[in-house]
C-alpha cells in the first residue's frame, strides 16, 4: 500500500515549503488540500510519502480510509488524513506515530474521539479537525499536548466551548471554533485558556445571541476577536470591554438592531480595553444613540458600512476621543452636519459616501481640525451650505463629491478648503460655464476630476491651478472659447480629455499657429481618445516636450501629417488604435528615440514604410493587428536593440515570394511574433499556403533562390554578351556609322583653320620607321591615290625628304612645310630612337604653330605599357589618332576620319608639355 519516494537534495527545502503551506492552510481554517506541488506520487492507491530531514511526511487524502493506517513510517512528522471516512479515533490510533507535529483530519466524519487519542503526540503543534461531526470533545483530550499552537475545530457541531478538553498548555496561539452551534459562552469556559499565548479566537458563524459582561476577561493575550455572523440583535459594549488586550473586534453581520450604550456614570474609562478597530458592517442599526460607543476610548477605526444607519445625533460618537477613521458609507443618512462629529477631535477620515445626503452643512463649530479626507460620493448633494461665516477647513486635502447632483460650481463653493489637493466632482449634472474664478482658492490642488458631466465650458477656469498634476475632463462635450486654457497649469503631468467632442481645430489654430496645449511644460500623459481629430496639424503637440504617453485611439484620424510628432522626443507610448489611417509618412517617427510601445491596431494601413522605424531604437512592442497589410517590403528597418514583440494578426498577408524577406526576418530571432497561430496567409497567397499561419510558410520551397530573377538575370547576361560580341565584331562598322552620324549632326563647325592646304609646300607628310615603309607602300600610297587623288604633294617617309639637307633639318623642314604630318605607330617605330625624334619634332611644331597639324596612325594595336611617353602624352590631350585594322568596316571608318582631318587644321588652345 505504501510507496516511498525521496528527494534527498531538496528534502530540506521541500519540508520547509510544506510546513509553510500546511501552516497557512491550517490558519485559514481549511486543512483541505495537502497536495504538494511537483512531487508526483508513485502510487495513487496508498499514502504518498516523502523523506525529509526531520522525518517522513505522509499524505493520505481521498483514500476512503475508515481508520488511521497502521503501516506509516514511525518517524512520520506530518500526516494528512483529510478527505477520508474516519468516524472514530482511538487511543491507539497514533500510538506508533509519536513524532507527529502536524496532523490534518479535516473533512472526515469524526464523531467520537477517545480521551487519549492525542496523548502519544507529545510534539503535536498543529491539529485540524475541520469539517467533522464532533458534538463534544472528551475532557483532557489535549492535556499532554504541551506544544499545540494551532487548533482548528471549525465546522463541527459543538454546542458549547469544549473547555474541559481545551489545552492547558501555554503554547496555543490560534483557536478556531467558527461555524459550530455554540449559543452560549460563560466566562469560565475560557478559563483554561487564561495562561495561553492565544492571539486569535474565532467564534464567528455560531449561534451566540448574547455574551455576559466581561466574558473575555481571561483572554489576556487575544488581540483579534472574531464574532461575525452571530445573532446578537443588541450590541452591549460590556460584552467585549474589560481588561483585555483585544485590538480588533469583528461583529459584522450579527443582526444588531440596537446599540445599548454603557451607563456613563458607572464606568471609569481608564480600565476599558484597547480595542482599536471595530467592524460593525452589515448590521441593522437605524439609529446610533448618544454616546453609543462610550467606553471605546482608545478606538481609532469604526466601520459602520451598510448598516442601515438613518439617524445620528450630535453626540452619537462622543466618547471616541481617539477616533481617526469613521466609515458610515452606504447607509441611509439624509442630512449631515459636520457638527455631528465635533466630539471626535482626532477624526481624519470620514466616509459618508453612498447615503442619501441632500443637505450637507459645514458647521462652524465642528472643530475638526485634523479632518483631511471627506468622502461624499454617491449622495444627492446639490450644494454645500456654509453657515454664513467664512468657515475654513485648512486640514482637508481630499474631497470626493462625485455622483451627486451639482449643476454647476459656484464661485465660493470650495473657498473654505484652502489646502485641498484632491477634488472629484465627476458624474454630477454640471452643464454651466465655469467662472474664471471657480477654482481660484484651490491653489494647491493637485488632482481634479470633472468627468461625465452634461457639458462643460471650461472658460479658463484652470488658470489659478498652478499645482495641478492631474486633470480629467472626460466624457462630456467640452466647449473651448479660447485656445489658451492651460497656460498657467505648468505642473500638470496627466491630462485626460476623452470623448470631449474635440475637433482638430479645437486643439490647434492653424491661422495663429497656437496649440491648446500651450503651457503644459510638465505634461507626461495626454489622453485624447474618442474625439474627432481627423487631421492633426504639425504644431499641435509642439509645447509638450516631456510627453511620454499619447493616447489618440478612436479619434477618427485619417491623416497624420509628416511632422506632427516631431517635438515629442520623450514619447514612449503612442496609441493610434481604431482610427482610419491609411498611410503613415515614412519620417513620422524620426525623433522618437524612446518610443517603446506603438499601437496601430485596426486602421487601414496597407504597408509599413521601409524606414519608419529606423530611428525608434527603443521600440519593443509593435501592434499592427487588423490592418490591410499584404506585404512588408524587403529590408524594412525594424529596431534591433531588444527583441521586438510583434502583433500582426488580422492582416491579409500575401504569402508569395515577395514576402520571403519578411518571413525570414520573423524567424531571425530579432522578433517575437505574438498570436502566431492567428497570423495567417490571405487568399492572395500561393495557393497551398492560403489560410495557414504565416510562420509555417516556407518561401524556399516555392521561390528557392528566386527563379524568375535568376532566369531574368541570366537571360539579360546572355543578351548583353551576345550584343557585346556582335558589337565587337561589328565595332568598326558601328564606329564608322557613329562617326558619320556625328559628322551629319555637327558637321565641320569646330574646324576653323582658314589656311588652305594649298598654301603649304606639302599637303601631307608621312613619317614612319624604316620597317613600316613597306606598309606605306603596300597600303597607304595606293589608297591615297585611289581615294584622295587631289593629294599630289605627299612625303612618304624618309625617302622623300629633301636630300640637300641634314637629316634632322630635313625632318624639321618637312614638318614645317606640310599641311598635315602623320606619324605611323607600330611596335617597330615605338622602339626606334629616330622615330621618337620625329615625334618630338612634330609635337614641338604643334606647340609652336598652335595648330592641330599632327595625326597618329596606329598601324597595329599596341599595349598601353609599350607606348612611349610622348605618345601617351599626345593621346592624353585628346589629340586625333586613328587605328588601322584588317576589318573592312574599320578601314572605311579609318578613311572617313582621315578625310575629315585632312580638310582643315583646328586651332589649339593649349600646348603639350614636352
Ligand atoms: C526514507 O527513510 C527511511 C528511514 O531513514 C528509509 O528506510 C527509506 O528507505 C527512505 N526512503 C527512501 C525512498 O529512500
Ligand atoms: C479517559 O477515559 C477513561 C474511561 O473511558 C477514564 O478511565 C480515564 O480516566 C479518562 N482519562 C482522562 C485523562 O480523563
Ligand atoms: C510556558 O510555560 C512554561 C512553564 O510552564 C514556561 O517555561 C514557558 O516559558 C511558557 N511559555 C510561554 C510562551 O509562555
Ligand atoms: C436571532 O435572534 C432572534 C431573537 O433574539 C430570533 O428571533 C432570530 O430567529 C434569530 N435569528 C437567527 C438567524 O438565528
Ligand atoms: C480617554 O483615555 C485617555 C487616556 O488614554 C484619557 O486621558 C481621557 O480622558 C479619556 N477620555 C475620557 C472621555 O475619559
Ligand atoms: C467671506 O469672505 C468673502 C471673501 O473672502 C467676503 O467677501 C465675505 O464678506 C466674507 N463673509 C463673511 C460672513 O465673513
Ligand atoms: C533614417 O532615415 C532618414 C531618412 O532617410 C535618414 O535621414 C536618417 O539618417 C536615417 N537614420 C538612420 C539611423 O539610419
Amino acid at each position: 500500500m505504501l510507496k516511498i519516494t525521496t528527494s534527498h537534495t531538496a528534502s530540506r527545502f521541500l519540508f520547509c515549503l510544506w510546513v509553510l503551506c500546511a501552516m497557512s492552510l491550517l490558519s485559514a481554517g481549511s486543512l483541505v488540500k495537502f497536495v504538494s506541488g511537483n512531487m508526483s506520487p508513485e502510487s495513487t492507491g496508498g499514502c504518498r510519502l516523502w523523506n525529509t530531514s526531520l522525518g517522513s511526511k505522509a499524505t493520505c487524502t481521498h483514500l476512503d480510509l475508515k481508520s488511521v493506517p497502521h503501516d506509516l513510517p514511525s518517524n512520520t512528522v506530518i500526516l494528512d488524513l483529510s478527505f477520508n471516512k474516519i468516524t472514530t479515533l482511538f487511543n491507539s490510533s497514533f500510538a506508533y506515530l509519536p513524532e507527529i507535529t502536524t496532523l490534518a483530519l479535516g473533512s472526515n466524519v469524526l464523531s467520537k474521539l477517545e480521551n487519549g487519542t492525542f496523548k502519544p503526540l507529545a510534539h503535536l503543534r498543529e491539529l485540524s479537525l475541520l469539517n467533522n461531526r464532533l458534538v463534544s470533545l472528551p475532557s483532557g483530550l489535549f492535556c499532554t499536548n504541551h506544544f499545540l499552537s494551532t487548533l482548528i475545530l471549525s465546522k463541527n457541531r459543538l454546542s458549547s466551548i469544549p473547555s474541559d478538553a481545551l489545552p492547558w498548555s501555554n503554547s496555543t496561539k490560534r483557536l478556531d471554533l467558527s461555524a459550530n452551534n455554540i449559543s452560549f459562552i460563560d466566562s469560565r469556559d475560557l478559563k483554561p485558556l487564561q495562561n495561553c499565548s492565544l492571539e486569535s479566537l474565532r467564534l464567528d458563524r455560531n449561534a451566540l445571541s448574547s455574551l455576559p459582561p466581561n466574558v473575555f476577561a481571561y483572554l489576556s493575550t487575544v488581540r483579534s476577536l472574531i464574532l461575525y455572523k452571530n445573532n446578537f440583535t443588541k450590541f452591549h459594549p460590556s460584552m467585549v470591554l474589560g481588561g483585555t488586550v483585544i485590538t480588533d473586534l469583528h461583529i459584522d453581520s450579527c443582526n444588531i438592531h440596537e446599540i445599548i450604550p454603557l451607563n456613563k456614570s458607572h464606568v471609569s474609562l481608564g480600565e476599558w480595553g484597547n480595542i482599536s478597530e471595530i467592524f460593525l458592517t452589515a448590521n441593522m442599526i437605524r439609529n446610533i444613540p448618544d454616546f453609543a460607543f462610550w467606553g471605546f476610548n482608545q478606538t481609532k477605526i469604526i466601520t459602520l458600512h451598510r448598516s442601515q444607519v438613518a439617524s445620528l445625533s450630535n453626540r452619537s460618537f462622543c466618547g471616541l476621543d481617539h477616533l481617526i477613521q469613521l466609515d458610515l458609507s452606504y447607509n441611509c443618512l439624509a442630512t449631515i452636519s459636520l457638527d455631528m462629529f465635533s466630539c471626535n477631535k482626532m477624526l481624519q477620515k470620514l466616509k459618508l459616501n453612498g447615503n442619501k445626503i441632500a443637505r450637507l452643512s459645514i458647521g462652524a463649530e465642528s472643530g475638526l481640525s485634523l479632518l483631511y479626507q471627506l468622502d461624499l460620493a454617491h449622495n444627492n448633494i446639490k450644494d454645500i451650505e456654509s453657515s454664513g461665516k467664512n468657515v475654513t477647513f485648512p486640514s482637508v486635502e481630499y474631497i470626493d463629491l462625485s455622483f451627486n447632483k451639482f449643476t454647476g460650481i459656484r464661485r465660493f463653493l470650495m473657498d473654505g478648503y484652502t489646502n485641498l489637493k484632491f477634488l472629484n466632482m465627476s458624474n454630477n449634472d454640471i452643464s454651466n460655464t465655469y467662472s474664471q474664478k471657480s477654482f481660484i482658492s484651490l491653489r494647491l490642488l493637485q488632482e481634479l476630476y470633472l468627468t461625465n458631466e452634461h457639458s462643460q465650458n471650461i472658460n479658463k477656469a484652470f488658470r489659478y491651478l498652478g499645482a495641478l498634476r492631474v486633470l480629467d475632463l472626460s466624457f462630456a462635450p467640452l466647449k473651448i472659447t479660447s485656445i489658451s486654457q492651460f497656460t498657467n497649469t505648468s505642473s500638470l503631468t496627466r491630462l485626460i480629455m476623452r470623448e470631449n467632442s474635440l475637433r482638430s481645430t479645437d486643439v490647434y489654430h492653424i491661422k495663429t499657429e497656437s496649440s491648446l496645449f500651450l503651457g503644459l511644460d510638465s505634461l507626461e500623459s495626454l489622453d485624447l481618445r474618442q474625439n474627432k481629430l481627423d487631421m492633426l496639424a504639425p504644431g499641435t503637440f509642439n509645447p509638450l516636450k516631456k510627453l511620454r504617453i499619447l493616447y489618440l485611439s478612436q479619434s477618427s484620424i485619417t491623416v497624420l501629417s509628416r511632422g506632427v510628432f516631431d517635438s515629442l522626443t520623450a514619447l514612449t507610448t503612442l496609441d493610434l488604435r481604431n482610427n482610419e489611417i491609411k498611410m503613415i509618412p515614412e519620417l513620422l517617427l524620426q525623433t522618437q528615440h524612446h518610443l517603446a510601445v506603438l499601437f496601430l491596431i485596426n486602421n487601414k494601413l496597407e504597408t509599413i514604410p521601409r524606414i519608419l522605424f529606423n530611428e525608434t531604437t527603443s521600440l519593443h512592442s509593435l501592434f499592427i493587428q487588423q490592418n490591410k497589410i499584404t506585404t512588408i517590403e524587403p529590408k524594412t528597418m525594424f529596431p534591433t536593440k531588444t527583441t521586438l514583440k510583434l502583433y500582426a494578426s488580422g492582416n491579409p498577408f500575401s504569402c508569395t515570394c515577395h514576402l520571403s524577406w519578411f518571413v525570414k526576418w520573423l524567424r531571425s530571432g530579432n522578433v517575437e511574433l505574438r498570436n502566431r497561430e492567428k497570423t495567417f496567409c490571405s487568399l492572395t497567397s500561393i495557393k497551398e499556403e492560403v489560410n495557414s499561419p504565416i510562420l509555417s510558410f516556407n518561401p524556399d520551397q516555392y521561390c528557392g533562390t528566386d527563379i524568375v530573377m535568376i532566369t531574368g538575370v541570366s537571360l539579360s547576361v546572355v543578351l548583353v554578351v551576345a550584343i557585346c560580341l556582335v558589337a565587337y565584331r561589328k565595332r568598326w562598322w558601328l564606329n564608322y556609322k557613329l562617326f558619320l552620324l556625328k559628322l551629319a549632326i555637327f558637321g565641320y563647325e569646330e574646324i576653323n583653320q582658314d589656311l588652305d592646304a594649298q598654301d603649304y609646300e606639302y599637303q601631307l607628310n608621312i613619317m614612319c620607321d624604316e620597317g613600316d615603309e613597306e606598309w606605306v607602300d603596300r597600303i597607304m600610297r595606293p589608297m591615297l591615290q585611289e581615294r584622295f587623288p587631289h593629294l599630289q604633294k605627299v612625303i612618304f617617309g624618309d625617302n622623300d625628304l629633301n636630300i640637300g639637307m641634314f637629316y634632322i633639318n630635313a625632318l624639321h623642314y618637312a614638318t614645317d612645310n606640310s599641311f598635315k604630318t602623320v606619324l605611323l605607330i607600330s611596335y617597330n617605330s615605338v622602339d626606334d630612337a629616330w622615330f621618337l625624334t620625329k615625334l618630338r619634332i612634330a609635337l614641338e611644331h604643334l606647340n609652336d604653330t598652335r595648330l592641330d597639324k599632327v595625326i597618329l596612325i596606329f598601324i597595329e594595336d599596341i599595349q598601353d605599357e609599350d607606348l612611349p611617353y610622348l605618345v601617351r602624352l599626345f593621346l592624353s590631350k585628346n589629340k586625333p589618332y586613328m587605328l588601322w585594322t584588317d576589318d573592312e568596316d574599320g578601314q572605311e571608318l579609318f578613311w572617313a576620319q582621315f578625310e575629315k582631318s585632312m580638310r582643315a587644321n583646328k586651332a589649339l588652345n593649349s600646348v603639350i608639355p614636352i
